[in-house]
C-alpha cells in the first residue's frame, strides 16, 4: 500500500487541556478583580504537591525560572557565587541558562547515548574543590541515575536540584521524579503534562528551602509565609505589619531575588489540568508505549529510550534517534515528517559544543560526542492525550513510507 500525506491525520506536536474549570476560575478571577498571585496559586501548589509526593510546591512563572530559584537557594546553604553546577551536556537550554542566571558556573559532563540522560559513569571526574550541586534532567521524562547520583551527592556533600521539567508522571524505584534530590523543578508550559499556559513549580519536601523559593520568587523579600505574599484581598496582614521593629516586612529584602511569580489565570488552568492528571497521564503513557513499538519496527534506522523495571518514564514525548548507519540525514527525516504533517522538535544540542551562547566557555567541539551525536541525530514527536491509535498507525505508514525506500 503507498501511503499518501493526509491533513486531517496530522499530529501537532503538544495539545493544552482547557476545560470548564479553568474558564470558570478565570472568569471569576476576572469578576473579583484577584489576577495576580493568590488563592488560586496557592491551590494550585497544595495540589501539585500532593500529585507529585512531596510536601511543598512553590508556583513560578517558567520552568527556566523554577530551574534557576531550585539552585540560587545555594546561596542561603553557603555556596559563593561562581562556585560549580554540573549538568548534563545535553538538555534543553534552560538548564544550562539556569545555573548561569543563578549565579554559579555550569561544569558540563557528557550523557548516556542509550538513556539520554547524565552519564552516572562520568559525574565522579567532574567534582572539583568547588562544585556544591548537581542539576540531573529527566530528559524525555526518563529518569537519570539517582542511585548513583544520590551515592555521589553523598560523598561529596552536593546538593541535588533535580530538573523534573519533563518529568511528569516519572517515577523511579516508586519514587516521584522531583522529590528525590532536594528539590525537582518543573515547566509547566504547553507541551508539558500539567500545564499553566506558561509556568513553573518547584517541589521540595523541606520547610526551610520553600521559604527560601518564596522569598527568592518575590524579590527577595523578607515576608515568606505561605500566605502573606499571596495578593489574597485581605488588606492587613499581621505578620506584615505586626511586627515592632519593621514598618512593613514586605518591603525587606534578605537576598538576591527574582520576580517570577505565577498569576491566578495560569493556576485555574493548571488547576483544570490536575483535575484531568490520571486521564491524561494514562493516554499520553499508552501513546508513548505504543510510539516505542513503532520505532522498534525499524532497528537498521531508528532507535528510542527503553523503560527499565526500576522506572516508569513520565510521557513527554517520543525520541526518534537515527543509528549510525543509517544512510538518512535528520532534515530528511524532519521534512519527510513535515510533508506528513507531523510536527518535531530536534532532541535539543551539546549545550557546551553546539549551542553559540556557551562559546565563551571555551569547550572545543569534540568534547562532548554522545550529546553533540543526539545534537545531530535525534528527534522528538508529541504523543499527547489528542493522539489516537489512528494518529499512531499513520505515523508507522509515514516511517515504513520513508525507511522501506532507502
Ligand atoms: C529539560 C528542561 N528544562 C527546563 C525547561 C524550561 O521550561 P520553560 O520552557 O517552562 O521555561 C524545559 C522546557 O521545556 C526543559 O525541557
Amino acid at each position: 500500500m503507498i501511503i499518501k500525506p493526509d491533513k486531517k491525520m496530522q499530529i501537532p506536536f503538544g495539545a493544552l487541556h482547557l476545560g470548564n474549570t479553568a474558564r470558570q476560575l478565570i472568569s471569576a478571577a476576572l469578576d473579583q478583580g484577584l489576577l495576580s498571585c493568590g488563592k488560586l496559586v496557592q491551590e494550585f501548589e497544595e495540589k501539585f504537591a500532593a500529585v507529585n509526593n512531596v510536601k511543598y510546591a512553590v508556583a513560578v512563572s517558567s520552568g527556566t525560572d523554577a530551574d534557576i530559584l531550585a539552585l540560587a537557594v545555594m546561596h542561603d546553604l553557603g555556596a559563593d557565587r561562581g562556585d560549580e553546577v554540573i549538568i548534563p551536556a545535553l538538555s534543553f537550554i534552560a538548564t544550562g541558562n539556569a545555573v548561569l542566571h543563578a549565579g554559579f558556573t555550569p561544569v558540563f559532563v557528557d550523557i548516556d547515548r542509550k538513556t539520554l540522560n547524565i552519564d552516572p559513569q562520568k559525574i565522579e571526574a567532574a567534582v572539583t574543590k568547588k562544585t556544591r550541586g548537581i542539576m540531573p534532567v529527566h530528559l524525555m521524562g526518563k529518569p537519570a541515575d539517582m542511585d548513583a547520583i544520590s551515592a555521589l551527592a553523598k560523598k561529596y556533600n552536593l546538593y541535588i536540584a533535580e530538573d523534573a521539567a519533563e518529568a511528569h508522571g516519572a517515577k523511579y524505584r516508586g519514587r516521584s521524579a522531583g522529590s528525590i534530590g532536594s528539590t525537582g523543578a518543573f515547566s509547566t508550559y504547553v507541551a508539558h503534562i500539567i500545564s499553566t499556559v506558561e509556568g513553573g513549580v518547584i517541589t521540595t519536601n523541606d520547610p526551610q528551602i520553600a521559604e527560601i523559593l518564596r522569598s527568592l520568587r518575590s524579590h527577595g523579600r523578607n515576608c515568606v509565609c505561605s500566605t502573606c505574599v499571596m495578593n489574597s484581598g485581605e488588606v492587613y496582614c499581621a505578620k506584615r505589619f505586626g511586627n515592632p521593629d519593621v514598618e512593613d516586612i514586605r518591603f525587606t529584602f534578605d537576598r538576591i531575588g527574582y520576580s517570577c511569580k505565577m498569576n491566578e489565570m495560569e493556576a485555574a488552568v493548571g488547576l483544570d489540568n490536575i483535575e484531568s492528571y490520571d486521564s491524561i497521564l494514562s493516554r499520553r503513557y499508552a501513546n508513548l508505549k505504543k510510539g516505542m513499538e513503532i520505532i522498534r519496527q525499524f532497528p537498521e534506522h531508528i532507535y528510542t529510550i527503553t523503560e527499565e523495571a526500576h522506572e516508569k518514564i513520565g510521557p513527554h514525548a517520543l525520541p526518534i534517534i537515527l543509528r549510525e548507519h543509517s544512510p538518512l540525514t535528520r532534515k530528511e527525516l524532519i521534512d519527510h515528517l513535515n510533508a506528513f504533517y507531523i510536527d518535531s522538535r530536534t532532541l535539543f544540542s551539546s549545550m557546551p559544543t553546539q549551542c553559540a551562547g556557551f562559546a565563551w566557555l571555551g569547550h572545543k567541539p569534540g568534547s562532548f560526542p554522545e550529546a553533540e551525536y543526539i545534537g545531530e541525530r535525534a528527534i522528538h514527536i508529541g504523543v499527547h492525550q489528542n493522539i489516537t491509535s489512528g494518529h499512531l498507525s499513520y505515523f508507522y505508514d509515514a516511517l515504513a513510507a520513508l525507511f522501506n525506500r532507502v
